[in-house]
């Protein structure tokens, strides 16, 4: 009795904060969305051949969709699929958003898929390697043509025209599917999408830092630069280690060894994902009022202790290794994308080497990210697997050159990802890009928000003005 007694009262009331990469897009719909009940949407699932490339396995699995028929003409009229990424599917991107506005002004019926592995859409209960290998996007872009190719045997859609939407990696999904399966899609809408896989990312944490510059200022950046190489520099000195386990609050339990670069690439790493998770979802505004608690000393009083307080707040910071690879061994979203990441695009967000605030994080590197494949998943995802997987992907689709018409481009020029794809050019006459200023991913699939700027605006009511035209057109 005594002994738990006091076992209870030893226990810390501090929570442990555990920081992931900022590789994997969870899109979620605005709160307001999903409450609005009274807009319909259903749920159902359909059967689906495990691997669409060979004749001989005839096993399948159970697809989600969600559907809102309420706004659908009829006979005829259009139908249009928000196809889903590396997340779980929610009901709000049929309640609200741009595509639900282009579905109606145009009638349209409205789809939501879910992206195998992902969410309720779950070929095998466990994620092995084994398991995961029929995990890629050949697969998943397949399912999406089986899919077309099953709602147009219904009569009432068989005269219908599709349009696809999808943002960050079912960007690409979009836009690669209109390269392999024209004859399924009218066009297609494609917002924030690296459609160029990449295995050292330098690109991301610079575009960070850039927004930072642009919407902070120079001050804030000179705070952040000077907390950010003192910490790299205490990592390397006796004194220095001590003063950093107080200055993040290491938390007690916490096993760190300042000589592994694999516990160094996680603590370096959580540094450059907060900053990171920040910028790819801040608004106009956001990141001047970040900068401004910054320059008033919200966070502490030196610039390292600014940095520190920002990063852990009043938690301790559960820094080791085992942490990322413990959180990437359940059987969850994470997990899945963590194998598309090594088995296709990489995108892996390093440390800079041209300047940035971030420069002096040399732990956050290719092998770093790497070893997290090799040891999750299986040794033979190492860095020239990925490199070779990444070639393949580039290759196939073509990169920053796919070949396709009728399709709506869409990035945010403070969005990290947006150096991934095709932001400074039209991909065709007859598929326009827009980059739009101080926009960060994704943002032009919501509906009009207060804080959205005049170009952000246009650009939503543009997207919609193209796909009306397609509709009318054909
Ligand atoms: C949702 O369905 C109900 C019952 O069929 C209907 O009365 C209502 O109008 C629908 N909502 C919308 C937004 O169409
Ligand atoms: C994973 O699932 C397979 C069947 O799909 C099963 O044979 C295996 O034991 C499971 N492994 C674990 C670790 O649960
Ligand atoms: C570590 O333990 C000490 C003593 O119990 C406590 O004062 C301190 O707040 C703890 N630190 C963290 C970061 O949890
Ligand atoms: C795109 O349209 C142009 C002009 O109609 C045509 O020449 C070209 O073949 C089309 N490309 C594809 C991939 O459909």
């Amino acid at each position: 009795m005594i002994f738990s007694f006091l076992f209870v009262l030893l226990v810390p009331l501090v929570w442990s904060l555990e920081i992931l990469p900022t590789l994997r897009v969870d899109l979620q719909p605005p709160e307001e969305y999903n409450r609005l009940t009274s807009r319909n949407v259903s749920t159902s699932w359909i059967t689906m051949p495990i691997d669409h490339f060979d004749p001989q396995n005839t096993d399948t699995f159970q697809m989600r969709f969600m559907y809102n028929e309420d706004l659908f003409g009829g006979p005829g009229y259009p139908v249009f699929i928000l196809v889903g990424g590396e997340w779980t599917i929610a009901e709000g991107w049929l309640r609200g958003g741009n595509m639900y506005l282009m579905a109606e002004e145009n009638r349209g019926y409205q789809i939501y898929t879910e992206h195998r592995y992902y969410g309720q859409t779950l070929p095998y209960e466990n994620f092995t390697a084994e398991n995961l290998r029929f995990l890629n996007v050949d697969q998943a872009l397949a399912d999406l043509a089986f899919f077309i190719n099953d709602l147009k045997k219904q009569p009432r859609f068989a005269e219908s025209k599709i349009i696809l939407y999808g943002g960050s990696y079912a960007g690409n999904m979009v836009l690669w599917f209109k390269q392999r399966y024209p004859h399924l899609a009218l066009g297609v809408v494609a917002s924030s999408a690296p459609i160029a896989a990449r295995l050292d990312f330098t690109g991301y944490l610079e575009v960070v830092h850039d927004a930072l510059l642009s919407e902070g200022g120079d001050e804030c950046i000179s705070i952040l630069r000077q907390g950010i190489s003192d910490t790299a520099a205490a990592l390397q000195t006796e004194d220095g280690r001590h003063t950093i386990q107080t200055t993040y609050r290491f938390c007690n339990e916490s096993v760190f060894d300042f000589d592994n670069p694999f516990d160094l690439g996680y603590f370096s790493g959580a540094i450059t994902w907060r900053f990171s998770g920040q910028v790819q979802t801040a608004s106009p505004g956001t990141l001047r009022n970040l900068c401004n608690n910054f320059i008033n000393n919200v966070y502490g009083t030196t610039p390292m202790e600014q940095i520190a307080g920002y990063l852990v707040g009043q938690s301790c910071l559960n820094v080791n290794f085992n942490i990322l690879l413990n959180a990437y061994s359940q059987n969850n979203n994470n997990r899945a994308w963590y194998f598309q990441t090594c088995t296709e695009y990489a995108y892996f967000q390093t440390a800079p080497r041209s300047g940035t605030i971030f420069d002096p994080l040399i732990w956050v590197d290719v092998p770093f990210y790497s070893e997290v494949c090799k040891r999750i998943f299986d040794i033979r995802y190492d860095e020239s697997f990925t490199a070779d997987a990444i070639d393949r992907v580039n290759l196939i689709f073509g990169g920053t050159e796919p070949n396709v018409n009728n399709t709506i481009n869409i990035h945010g020029n403070i969005d990290p990802w947006h150096v991934l794809g095709v932001y400074d050019r039209d991909i065709k006459a007859s598929s326009p890009t827009y980059t739009i200023p101080r926009a960060s991913h994704c943002f032009d699939m919501q509906n009009w928000l207060i804080t959205d700027t005049i170009e952000m605006t246009q650009t939503k009511n543009t997207a919609r003005r193209i796909v009306s035209s397609w509709l009318s057109d054909n």
